[in-house]
């Protein structure tokens, strides 16, 4: 049994997935990179994210010049690929709610990547939470408000951690201030990657 702590209604379940499930993750999570590979979105003020993504499930998280969304197909115009059901079985433990997500997003962080404060907000529907899983490199992961600015607290995720977003933490602000680079080993290539569950329609 895995106790959460509480910052600001963000559950977090320290060392969830233990170095055997950590690796096998990361098998599955190349397997969907090999099928539908990483790449830098554009925000819609134009400048390329030095985070790289992929997703898996029936919709993909996309930005352009055009916003943020959803989309079916990959920039590749193929389907993105199922998502793990290693990954289904974690919602299911931790997030308990009877709809599965249809998003999983996959997000590499080399060295000097980051992931400015923003709101989860382009899902149709809050009441269903973001389950959050750390793979690889710590991460300076930063938690604010409801609303932009204001007093912010941050903490260190290591890899295995998971982070349930949900209820009043749904729309607090968050982002990644920075990586800890070469504080794990799990990625042959160095660096992290966080995968993101959402319900998205
Ligand atoms: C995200 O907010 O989409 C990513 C969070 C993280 O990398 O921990
Ligand atoms: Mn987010």
């Amino acid at each position: 049994m895995h106790f959460p702590f509480e910052i600001r209604g963000f559950r977090i379940f320290r060392e969830y997935l233990s170095a055997s499930a950590q690796k096998a993750m990361v098998s599955e999570t190349r397997s969907i990179a090999l099928e539908a590979p990483l790449f830098s979105p554009t925000t819609p003020s134009g400048k390329k994210m030095s985070v790289r993504m992929t997703s898996a499930g029936k919709y993909g998280w996309y930005s352009d010049r055009k916003g943020y969304r959803y989309e079916r197909i990959h920039p590749n115009g193929r389907p993105w690929p199922m998502i793990p059901e290693s990954v289904l079985e974690i919602w299911r433990e931790i997030a308990g709610m009877e709809r599965m997500p249809d998003c999983c997003l996959v997000n590499h962080y080399g060295e000097k990547a980051r992931m400015g404060m923003h709101q989860d907000s382009d899902e149709a529907d809050f009441k269903w939470p973001v389950l959050s899983i750390s793979l690889g490199d710590d991460a300076l992961f930063r938690i604010g408000n409801r609303t932009r600015g204001g007093s912010t607290e941050s903490i260190w995720l290591n890899s295995g951690d998971v982070v349930l977003m949900g209820g009043s933490a749904r729309l607090h602000f968050h982002g990644v201030d920075r990586i800890r680079p070469g504080s794990s080993t799990l990625l042959s290539g160095g660096g992290r990657i966080n995968l993101t569950c959402r319900v998205v329609d």
